[in-house]
């Protein structure tokens, strides 16, 4: 016969005494920075898409890159919730719904610097959640936090990259004196 405290360690796997988060919350603020990866590898891949002319390509090369670390985000994020004892949300309707929450749609400029200024942008967005979700779980989560941590290291330089690329192209621009 199974007793009450083995029934309670089947239930909580990993979790004991020593996790000191709300694992519903973290689990939903998991989910919700999912939706975020999955937004920037959309994003990511329709630039790498449209990015057709000659300098263009050379940066869809950069775009294909970050979108494919977007995607690894994503799992990483999807496996602590299923390890905290959640489901990733898979739904596109409930991915959306994350989305607008956070004012977050992926978007595609009409021109290069268009769009590396938007995935800028979303990186930026990105970072501040992270940090934010990074500092709120303190040491109450600690592989979570490891695992938040080594993705916002990503991100920042996903952000510092797309930030090099608009600067050596105005560089570009100012020694050309035109566009
Ligand atoms: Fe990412
Ligand atoms: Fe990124």
């Amino acid at each position: 016969m199974v007793n009450t405290a083995t029934k309670k360690i089947e239930q909580e796997g990993p979790i004991t005494d020593q996790y000191l988060a709300d694992p519903a919350q973290v689990r939903e603020k998991l989910n919700a920075l999912r939706s975020t990866e999955i937004a920037s590898y959309l994003q990511y891949k329709q630039h790498a898409y449209m990015a057709v002319s000659m300098v263009g390509l050379a940066v869809a090369g950069e775009f294909i890159e970050h979108a494919n670390e977007e995607l690894q985000h994503a799992d990483m994020l999807a496996k602590r919730v299923q390890a905290l004892g959640g489901v990733p949300i898979f739904d596109p309707d409930e991915i959306a719904k994350c989305l607008r929450g956070m004012k977050i749609t992926p978007e595609q400029g009409p021109t290069l610097h268009d769009m590396v200024q938007e995935d800028l942008e979303l990186e930026r967005t990105q970072v501040a959640i992270y940090s934010k979700l990074i500092r709120e779980i303190g040491d109450k989560d600690i592989v979570t936090r490891r695992m938040l941590e080594e993705i916002l290291e990503m991100t920042e330089n996903h952000a510092s990259e797309m930030h090099d690329l608009l600067q050596s192209r105005s560089e570009t621009r100012g020694a050309d004196g035109h566009r």
